[in-house]
């Protein structure tokens, strides 16, 4: 008889679950990803404190490829838009079968959220949200986008990185992943550092400095090589107001409202 390969079977301590690379651990922060390009993933995220935090489980990333959702034999995912005009739909029918899929493996109040340029703004307190709960599936549309009837149906919440258009929305993914599992917590080995970068007090981070002291006729502000940690943070604020001021009055307005204060004061506004 000829033999294909070897079977041995071998005790071990650990749940057989657990050793597949692949298994899923209950109460692991989630990504869930619906794609055509599973092959994208864990992209950037594979590198750096995201990626040692993806192979330390601090959290976990499902990627899941639409294209085994698709119709017949080709398994299509995408057919010509109603009504004409260029391009194509991803259909709702897929669409559906992959969503029944994801969903029944991950925690159900995981939001559910379909990135587009049509959609609300990400922001940094939505990051934050979406990383104090179970995980989150993100659906990452191609071509013209997805049918409506499936959002709808769904209720799926859209997304949008910015008003600009990407090819696919898996650079999106990316993105709105990592601003979010840098949150969990043993993620970055710095906490404090997100507690003082831009947007967590409602301003845009002051500038950084480091060595050199002087770099090509250009000094370290004084105040920052001080010592005096009193002076430092003053600086540091005033710095981040001014920046916030200049280039971002809607947030210099909430902020300013955050504080009491009347943004219809605020001169230069
Ligand atoms: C070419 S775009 C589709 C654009 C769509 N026809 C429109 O005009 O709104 C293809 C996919 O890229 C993703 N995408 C493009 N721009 C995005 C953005 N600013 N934010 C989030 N996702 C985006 C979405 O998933 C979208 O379905």
């Amino acid at each position: 008889m000829r033999s294909y390969g070897r079977k041995s079977i071998s005790a071990s301590p650990r749940p057989r679950d657990l050793l597949a690379p692949d298994a899923k651990l209950a109460g692991v922060w989630t990504a869930q990803v619906i794609t055509l390009f599973p092959e994208a993933f864990p992209g950037t995220l594979g590198l750096s404190l995201t990626g040692r935090a993806l192979k330390d489980r601090l959290w976990q990333l499902d990627t899941i490829h639409l294209r085994d959702f698709g119709e017949g034999r080709h398994r299509n995912v995408d057919d010509t838009p109603a009504g004409g005009g260029a391009g194509m739909v991803l259909r709702a029918d897929v669409m559906d079968r992959a969503l029944t899929e994801a969903r029944s493996r991950i925690a159900p109040e995981a939001p559910l959220i379909y990135l587009s340029p049509r959609g609300r703004p990400f922001t940094q307190a939505r990051a934050r949200a979406l990383s104090e709960g179970p995980g989150v599936t993100v659906i990452c549309g191609r071509f013209e986008g997805l049918d409506q009837r499936v959002i709808d149906h769904y209720g799926i919440e859209e997304v949008s990185l910015g008003d600009f258009v990407l090819t696919g929305g898996e650079i999106a993914a990316q993105a709105l992943i990592d601003a979010t599992v840098r949150l969990i917590p043993r993620v970055l080995g710095n906490q404090s550092s997100v507690e003082e970068e831009s947007f967590s007090h409602g301003l845009l981070e002051h500038p950084q400095f480091t060595k050199p002291a002087v770099w090509n006729g250009r000094a370290i502000p004084e105040v920052l090589l001080s010592g005096h940690h009193a002076k430092i943070t003053d600086w540091q604020r005033a710095e981040a107001e001014r920046l916030t001021k200049e280039r971002r009055p809607d947030l210099w307005r909430a902020y300013l409202q955050s504080q009491g204060r009347d943004p219809d004061e605020d001169q230069e506004l």
